[in-house]
């Protein structure tokens, strides 16, 4: 196994949730880090650089590799964290081509174009890692609202699955990790919402979500800290390329 000592680490979405948990952790390692979002919210540990973007744009993705060789020299690990969805409610037919190519340019694009501009020094070098975070929507998909984020999603594992056999030979590691539900602070106020319209308890609306998702044998949302865990740990893990680890509690009903 591998450190994370001086590594030159790329975190997209290292602002919030799970990108903030995955942006302490190697930085706690040791890492040299530089993360991405549209905004600043919140303190950053020390050190750690920050480069505005907007991500769903080619510019934005340009931003980031110009600023990742300027500011890093280079890149030893980039964790694809940022995605998800903020499609309205309306199920399939409301997602007009607006909607679909909002969810591809964020859940998809942005590893595309980041990784053909940064993936090429690691293949130079005959070493890098790249983790391309998912969902299990990619395999699992709910009805309605989210369609398009998880074709997305399944469309970024099958992408990762196909660079991970071209670059693998060549000395770079590409993983995909597959949350479940999350307990972020964006899903602590959905839920909060979701008491609050229907005079429920917080515990009561989780639980709620919970079976909407045909339950979590495992009785409980992954922390953002435990899909960091699992993310350093792959970062880090040597003899591993190519596959996804899931990381839902045990909500995907088969092995
Ligand atoms: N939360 C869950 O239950 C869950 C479940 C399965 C999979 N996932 C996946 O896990 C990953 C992390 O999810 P999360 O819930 O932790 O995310 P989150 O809390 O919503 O944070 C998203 C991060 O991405 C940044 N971001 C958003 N739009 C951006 C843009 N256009 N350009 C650049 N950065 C942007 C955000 O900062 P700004 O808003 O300031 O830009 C923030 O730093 C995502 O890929 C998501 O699809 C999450």
């Amino acid at each position: 196994m591998s450190s994370l000592q001086n590594r030159r680490v790329l975190v997209t979405g290292g602002t919030k949730g799970v990108g903030r948990e995955v942006v302490a952790r190697m930085h706690a390692e040791g890492a040299r880090v530089l993360t991405t979002a549209r905004s600043l919210s919140g303190e950053l540990p020390p050190d750690v650089i920050f480069v505005s973007s907007d991500l769903t744009t080619a510019a934005g993705c340009a931003t980031v590799a110009e600023a990742v060789h300027e500011r890093l020299g280079g890149v030893d690990v980039i964790v694809h964290v940022a995605g998800g969805s903020s499609a309205p409610a309306g199920g399939f037919s409301v997602l007009d081509d607006v909607e679909w190519e909002r969810a591809l340019n964020f859940n998809l694009m942005p590893a595309v174009r980041l990784d053909r501009a940064l993936a090429p020094g690691m293949v130079e070098r005959g070493q890098g890692v790249i983790i391309h975070v998912t969902s299990i929507q990619g395999r699992l998909p709910l009805p309605a609202s989210t369609t398009a984020y998880a074709a997305a999603k399944a469309a970024l594992s099958n992408y990762s699955k196909s660079l991970s056999k071209e670059i693998s030979p060549k000395g770079v590691r590409v993983l995909r990790v597959s949350p479940g539900w999350i307990e972020t602070e964006a899903a602590t106020a959905f839920v909060n919402e979701l008491a609050a319209k229907a005079g429920h308890s917080y515990e009561e609306a989780k639980a709620g979500v919970m079976q909407a998702l045909g339950g979590i044998p495992l009785g409980r949302p992954a922390q953002p800290r435990e899909v960091a865990d699992l993310i350093a740990f792959l970062a880090i893990s040597e003899g591993l390329t190519g596959q996804e680890f899931i990381i839902d509690g045990g909500t995907i009903p088969v092995a």
